[in-house]
Formats: structure tokens, C-alpha cells, sequence
């Protein structure tokens, strides 16, 4: 198999802060490597639309520190038909390029795997997304500082909740996947955690609220995952509180959007360096269709079709130290 001499790199699906040093981890290892580096902009979007623009060391300067993607993303239809990713590989031949690493989620991976396979073009991905929902790696770009400005909001919200003894529902995102929720939940100190997988039903949240009161809590803090199927959203949910326990008041907040921005944390600048040069070492050993990943602190790579299987479990354990630690 030839290797490649100029690589791709683009950004797709929701951004993750750690994106950018993710880019600029691959441009420097191609750098390194005497490969020439190209950035895709808006994900495959740009790909189809052949939205390209060379990169090198110098033009990836001051971009560890910063959230967000400098090359944009995007959520594209289009690369869902044969005839978009034709014209995604049409405008690589034309730009003499020759292998494609893709930072995203496990939607962009299949995406990137299907391409890969159809055309036979090497492609790597790295998995970055706020959710962590990825099979075959611990960690994604993105989580860890998402967790952090989750415990940050909460405990800003603990200070309001403790003045006026009430209890707060606090929505956090993850998509179905709730470890934003169960990390941030624990970390933050949460009276309970609702997760979808979890299913925990009205009944018992009742009780546990109860117990808490009965413990002398005055006041409440429960972190609510995205997706959680009590009610039909969290406003129902706090109703239906309000309506059990009126001795409750209940006050709403949803994160939403901020848990993707902000600097990233030095764990995901680390880890997307990691994987950044990771992704170009493994190109280099004529991989293809894989994601990197990070396992017991190493990092590997492990095929497309194991990254999106979509049915990484939850830890029991930490289940067991939130009931435990929340008494
Ligand atoms: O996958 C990242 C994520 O932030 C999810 O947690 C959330 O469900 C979704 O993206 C929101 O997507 P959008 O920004 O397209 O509304």
C-alpha cells in the first residue's frame, strides 16, 4: 500500500473544546514527517463542496488553548448519499490528496467508514465529542472539560439552592449516553442522577426525595441527563415533583450549549495531541479505517465498525459510589 504524502484533516458533528489541538497535533506531526497537511472546512460539508485550505506548523499557532474548531463543523445530509461522497473524493484526487483523518463522533465515523471502503482512501479517526459515547476508548476530546464547567454551573446553582432551600432539577447533555451526568452528577455532589439507561421511574425518585428530606437536606441538587424519560421533558418532571411533594420548590436549569465551549481542560489538550499524532504515526504504519482510542492510559487504534457499535455499558461501580456518597 502507498502511504501518503498529503493528509486531509477536518472536523465533524458537534465541536468539542480539544478540537483545535487536536488539528494542530496532526499538521505538526505531518510536519515532522515531511508530509504536506491540508484543512477541510465544515466537516464533509466543505469536503463536498472542496472548501480547502493548506495548512502547516506556522498557520496552527496559538490554537491549543483555544475551545471551539478553527476549521468549523458541521452535521452533513449530503455524505449520506453515494453521490456527495463521490464529489468529496473527486475534490481530494484534485488536491493531490491522499489520506483523511476525521475528528468527530460515531455518526462521523460511519460516514468516514463507508467513504473509506467505497473508495478504498485512508481514513483515521479521533474521537472528539462532549458525550464520551464511544466504544473502544476511554476518554473523547472534549469530555473532561465538559465536566468541568458542569461542576462549575452546579455549584453555582448550589449556592442559590442553599439560600432558599429548594431543590434544582440541573439538564446536562450526552445524548444517551448520561456519563456527563453520572461523572458531573458525583463530582458536584448531586442528590441524584437520572440517566436514560438507568430508567430510574418517578416512584423512586419520589422516595429518594423523601429520604433526603426526612435526613434533614434542605436543600437539593439533581442532575438531570438529556434523553431521561420521566416526563416529556424536564419541566414535566418538575412538575410532577411539585405536584408530589408540594413541601418542594422546584427551580429548572439547562446547561445546554455551554458545556461545548470555554479553553479546554490539559487533559483534553494532552489527549488530542496524543491522538492527533497518533492518527499520523498510524497512517504512516498504512492503517485505515480505524479510530485511535485511549485505553488504560495508552493509545491504540481499533476498527470503525467496533468504535460505532453504540453500546458501551455503564459502570456499576460508579453507580454505587453516587447512592452511596449522596446518603
Ligand atoms: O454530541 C454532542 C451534543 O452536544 C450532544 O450532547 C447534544 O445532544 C447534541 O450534540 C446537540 O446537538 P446540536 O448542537 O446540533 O443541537
Amino acid at each position: 500500500m502507498k502511504l501518503p504524502n498529503k493528509i486531509g484533516v477536518l472536523t465533524s458533528g458537534g465541536d468539542a473544546p480539544g478540537m483545535n489541538a487536536a488539528i494542530r497535533a496532526v499538521v505538526r506531526a505531518c510536519a515532522y514527517n515531511n508530509l504536506e497537511s491540508v484543512g477541510v472546512y465544515r466537516g464533509f460539508q466543505g469536503l463536498i463542496e472542496g472548501d480547502f485550505k493548506e495548512l502547516n506548523a506556522r498557520t496552527v499557532k496559538n490554537m491549543i488553548n483555544r475551545g471551539g474548531t478553527f476549521l468549523k463543523s458541521a452535521r452533513c445530509k449530503d455524505f449520506l448519499n453515494a453521490e456527495g461522497r463521490r464529489k468529496a473524493f473527486d475534490n481530494l484526487k484534485r488536491e493531490n490528496v491522499d489520506a483523511l483523518i476525521v475528528i468527530g463522533g460515531d455518526g462521523s465515523f460511519a460516514g468516514a467508514s463507508v467513504f473509506g471502503k467505497e473508495f478504498n482512501f485512508p481514513v483515521i479517526g479521533i474521537p472528539g465529542t462532549i458525550d464520551n459515547d464511544i466504544n473502544g476508548t476511554d476518554y473523547t476530546i472534549g469530555y473532561d472539560t465538559a465536566l468541568n464547567t458542569v461542576v462549575d454551573a452546579i455549584d453555582k446553582i448550589r449556592d442559590t439552592a442553599n439560600s432558599h432551600n429548594r431543590l434544582f432539577l440541573v439538564e446536562v447533555m450526552g445524548r444517551g449516553s448520561g456519563d456527563i451526568a453520572l461523572n458531573a452528577g458525583i463530582g458536584a455532589g448531586a442528590e441524584e442522577i437520572l440517566i436514560p439507561k438507568l430508567n430510574m421511574g418517578l416512584e423512586r425518585l419520589l422516595d429518594s426525595l423523601n429520604r433526603s428530606k426526612k435526613s434533614g437536606k434542605t436543600s437539593s441538587i439533581v442532575v438531570v441527563s438529556e434523553g431521561e424519560k420521566i416526563g416529556e421533558n424536564i419541566l414535566e418532571l418538575a412538575e410532577y415533583i411539585e405536584k408530589n411533594l408540594p413541601e418542594y420548590e422546584v427551580r429548572v436549569t439547562v446547561l445546554g450549549h455551554i458545556q461545548r465551549g470555554g479553553v479546554p481542560s490539559c487533559y483534553d489538550r494532552v489527549l488530542a495531541s496524543r491522538f492527533g499524532v497518533g492518527a499520523v504515526d498510524a497512517l504512516l504504519r498504512g492503517e485505515t479505517n480505524v479510530m485511535m482510542g485511549i485505553i488504560h492510559n495508552r493509545i491504540i487504534s481499533i476498527p470503525f465498525s467496533e468504535a460505532i457499535k453504540g453500546d458501551n455499558t455503564i459502570d456499576e461501580e460508579l453507580i454505587r459510589v453516587a447512592d452511596i456518597i449522596s446518603i
